[in-house]
């Protein structure tokens, strides 16, 4: 089989490596990719954002299998085009992406069908939004409408901070047209977990339940950022749990997306905050997680381009899906700085010895410079490695980190702690 990934970062060379894993694959391209990707697949130039280049590529090349890593190429309808071309292509169409292109969309369709999720209003105009703003008090989340690189959610404490992300996300207009409507919603307490699955629009198979660290510092402290390392599994996700959020949350959507005619193919991520009153849904998204992806697709043992080809074709029942029965750890190692302002170009030493000690170094943000691999951009790896069970695999995972350096190097040194405090309870 011939494949092609779209994208460049850490969860496309988690996709990339274990697709270059299945005995059924021959060769990969991946579009931009980066020099770790390039390992494993051949790199071909194309931006994430020319869908037409990248439907010509996969005709050129003669590609059996398109996957998509991140949901820009998606909410802009990738899978119809490859599709009307006739080209087999993982992830949902561009009706059925709306599940997280449009906040509106993911929230009224949970309203009306029943799915837990927290209280919502919409707004389209900055005084009436504020006036509710202030009837309900905070702590309270505003969130853009549209995609905004994950950076358009605030979680508000104060009501000055509440009526000011109004003010920058409707009168400054700081993510743009995503900021043309606002989901104000109720704050949930609790502790989030993301549970991906895969689905053919009909059945529902659950991947093994990660968590990520969103904050930049040890201890959930500073700003967010796209993620600074995760772990699989998540033990707050208990098996009971687990089959909790499959029939009252991802099947009930599924079959919910299927009857309002936007049948959804691919990767869903169910964003989750497991507080009290049980598993609620704080987002969607369309496609996989990353970094989850860099804890959940090592430990899968099962074939992925078959269990990707079911997804399409409707026979997801007629595959088995199976786990390692261990541990994944990812460490993130960024840019000093980031998410803020950082440098770039900075040679990265210790990658071959990482390995060596049995680590995967997955690249998020390298580049080549005169054939050394150096930094360009935050985040720029994912040292992960796996275990019997979470103890070994971060210590793995930290061995690994150990032997890679570059000028401003930052990572956590926490990862995982949430459930390390579970075991040691
Ligand atoms: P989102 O992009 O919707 O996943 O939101 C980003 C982050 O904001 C989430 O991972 C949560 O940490 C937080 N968040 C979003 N919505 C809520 C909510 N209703 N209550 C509490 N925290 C939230
Ligand atoms: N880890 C968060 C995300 O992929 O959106």
């Amino acid at each position: 089989m011939r494949i092609l990934v779209i994208g460049g970062g850490g969860r496309e060379h988690a996709l990339v490596w274990k697709l270059a894993a299945s005995p059924r694959v021959s060769k990969i391209y991946c579009a931009p990719g980066n020099p770790g990707i390039s390992k494993l697949a051949e790199c071909v130039n194309i931006a994430v954002t020319d869908n037409e280049a990248l439907c010509q590529l996969a005709k050129d090349k003669n590609i059996d299998l398109t996957v998509v890593g991140p949901e820009g190429p998606l909410t802009e309808g990738i899978v119809d085009l490859f599709t009307a071309n006739g080209l087999k292509i993982f992830g949902p169409n561009k009706a059925a992406a709306q599940l997280e292109g449009s906040k509106t969309f993911s929230k009224d369709l949970m309203r009306k069908y029943g799915i837990p999720t927290a209280k919502y209003a919409v707004f389209t105009d900055a005084v009436s939004a504020k006036k509710y703003v202030k009837e309900q008090g905070a702590p309270i989340v505003i969130k853009a409408d549209g995609l905004a690189a994950g950076k358009g959610v605030v979680v508000a404490m104060s009501l000055d901070e509440a009526l000011a992300a109004v003010d920058m996300i409707m009168c400054d207009q700081a993510f743009g047209n995503a900021g043309a409507q606002v989901v104000i919603e109720e704050f949930m307490q609790g502790e989030e977990a993301s549970l991906l699955a895969f689905t053919d629009g009909v059945t529902v198979v659950p991947m093994v339940a990660a968590q990520d660290h969103k904050r930049v510092f040890d201890g959930d402290q500073g700003p967010n950022t796209g993620g600074m390392g995760a772990y699989a599994p998540a033990p707050v996700v208990t098996p009971d749990l687990l089959e909790q959020v499959v029939r009252k949350i991802l099947q009930p959507t599924v079959n919910a997306m299927r009857q309002e005619g936007c049948l959804y193919r691919g990767c869903l991520y169910a964003g989750l905050m497991i507080g009290a009153e049980g598993p609620k849904v704080v987002e969607f998204n369309a496609r996989f997680g990353d970094p989850e992806t860099q804890v959940v697709l090592p430990l899968l043992v099962s074939d992925l381009t078959e269990i990707m080809e079911a997804c399409i074709d409707g026979k997801l029942n007629q595959v088995s899906v199976e786990w390692k029965q261990e541990a994944a750890v990812c460490v993130v190692m960024a840019a000093g700085g980031y998410p803020g302002s950082y440098q770039k170009g900075k040679i990265i030493t210790g990658l071959d010895a990482a390995e060596e000690k049995g680590a995967v170094v997955f690249h998020a943000g390298t580049s080549l410079d005169s054939g050394a691999v150096v930094t360009s951009g935050g985040r720029v790896l994912g040292v992960t490695a796996i275990g019997s069970n979470l103890q070994p695999a971060l210590q793995n995972a930290y061995t690994g980190v150990e032997q890679i350096d570059f000028e401003g190097v930052h990572y956590r040194k926490d990862i995982a702690h949430r459930a390390v405090a579970r075991i040691d309870k």
